[in-house]
């Protein structure tokens, strides 16, 4: 089928397997590397991206459900390059990476919890945000969210 979709801010069309799953598209067709490949079971998290909004494990994930919508991959988070997401700032002061392959999901998963809860608890952060580090970091990652929500907060104050 002709899959006909936006993918940070660029309209794209590409012919695809209705059933494949769109982070081959993302990946291979689009050629952004950014979102990974994991347990390939909507498991880890590692695959995560913005459909319309909304968070999805691209792995587990349709092709043909994502027909006619706006995508927004860790590439496109911030939508001016020369000026980092909350959440990018925040990842960059706490250090939070270690080998780095879980951390766009996370960061994905982070920027949407933000979107629906402004200020969230740390006991918020670790119900909503279930993807997997193997590296352990998710004591940085709870730091950062909560670093990046007052960070959201001075941007819209300021
Ligand atoms: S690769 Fe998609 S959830 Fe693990
Ligand atoms: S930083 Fe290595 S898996 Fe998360």
């Amino acid at each position: 089928m002709k899959v006909n979709l936006t993918i940070n801010g660029v309209a794209s069309s590409f012919e695809a397997d209705p059933d494949m799953p769109l982070l081959w598209l993302i990946r291979d067709e689009a050629k952004l590397k950014g979102t990974k490949f994991g347990c390939g079971m909507a498991q880890c998290g590692a695959c995560s991206a913005h459909v319309d909004g909304e968070l999805v494990r691209t792995c587990s994930y349709p092709v043909q459900l994502a027909q006619g919508k706006t995508i927004t991959t860790i590439e496109g988070l911030s939508a001016n390059p020369n000026h980092l997401h909350p959440i990018q700032q925040a990842w960059l002061d706490v250090q939070v990476p270690q080998c780095g392959y879980c951390q766009s999901g996370f960061m994905m998963a982070a920027a949407h919890l933000l979107e629906e809860n402004s200020n969230p608890t740390e006991e918020d952060i670790k119900t909503s945000i279930t993807n997997i580090c193997r590296c352990g970091t998710h004591p940085r990652i709870v730091e950062a969210i909560l670093l990046a929500a007052k960070l959201k907060s001075n941007e819209t104050t300021n």
